[in-house]
């Protein structure tokens, strides 16, 4: 097989403690590979290391032990000028795209930010091409000269995936991209990333607490717990048979469109019907 995209060799991650409180092991010998046009799905409980892992390939976060490759280099401890240098090749889009879109500046002038150092010294053709990337995510070219405080949240998440392909990256970070969105609208976004990936075979490491959106996006899925490397397999695999307690818990918390299904799922979980809420006539 060919290189891949992106390996991660045996990544330790520890955070200094608050006051005397003893360091936190964040990421605990995790090793992953993720290839072109692949999508990798991490998934795991709160607190188990997934923002953790995509952060350390962005370089966010300083890295104790271990190795990250992209495209064969030793990116691991990658700052500066290098790192400005790859942020053309890899983005990110976060759950909140409030957060990173500054609410002062338009649109435009927040996405074709991602254009600075790529070459694209000229005004006019950055706003060109951001304008042809607003209608690729389906926004309207009047988009470009708005705040993002005029959008609705899926709008909003449209203009980050549009910052964050604007410079043509290779892999992109998606760390809970859908999580802030209604069942409909996540579903729009995911096809958007789809459509994207197709177009440009770019790859996605997806980072998601919810399970029912992995299914649409990745080949294969990572399960973490506490840091460490719990199961992993194809995305059938890990959701049809998952193999440890933890897996399948995560499995039956994901929801599902079906109102009844997912009060079968509920009572599958907790053994019972617990809830007081009357039950809808006909679901
Ligand atoms: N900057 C930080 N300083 C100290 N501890 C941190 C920091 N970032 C994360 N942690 C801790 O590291 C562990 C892993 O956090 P991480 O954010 O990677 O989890 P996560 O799987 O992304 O969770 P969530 O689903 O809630 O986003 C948690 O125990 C968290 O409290
Ligand atoms: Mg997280």
């Amino acid at each position: 097989m060919s290189v891949p995209l992106l390996q991660v060799d045996s990544l330790e991650v520890t955070y200094a403690g608050r006051r005397r409180s003893a360091a936190h092991r964040a990421l605990d010998g995790v090793s992953i590979e993720l290839h072109r046009g692949e999508t990798l799905g991490i998934v795991g409980e709160s607190g188990s290391g997934k923002s953790t892992l995509g952060n350390s390939v962005l370089g966010l976060t300083p890295i104790l032990g271990g190795r990250i490759t992209f495209d064969g280099q030793d990116i691991t401890r990658s700052r500066g000028r290098a790192r400005r240098v790859l942020s053309r090749r890899m983005q990110a889009i976060f759950q909140d795209p409030y957060s990173s879109l500054n609410p002062h500046r338009t649109v435009g002038q927040s996405i074709t930010e991602t254009l600075e150092g790529t070459g694209v010294a000229d005004r006019d053709e950055r706003r060109r091409r951001a304008m042809t990337m607003l209608a690729n995510v389906g926004l309207d070219e009047s988009s470009y000269d708005r705040f993002p405080g005029q959008f609705s949240g899926g709008q909003r998440q449209r203009i980050s995936i549009a910052r964050a392909m604007l410079p043509e990256p290779e892999l992109v970070i998606c760390d809970e991209v859908v999580s802030a969105l209604d069942l409909s609208v996540q579903a729009q976004v995911m096809n958007l990333l789809a459509d994207l990936q197709r177009e440009r075979s770019l790859s996605y490491l997806f980072i998601t607490h919810d399970l029912s959106v992995v299914k649409h996006l990745c080949q294969r899925v990572i399960v973490l717990r506490g840091g460490r490397i719990v199961e992993q397999g194809t995305t059938m695999q890990v959701l049809e048979d998952p193999q440890t307690a933890y897996t399948k818990r995560l499995v039956l918390a994901a929801p599902v469109l079906d109102p009844k299904r997912q009060r079968e799922r509920r009572i599958e979980r907790i053994g019972a019907v617990t809830t007081n809420f009357p039950t809808q006539r006909g679901a």
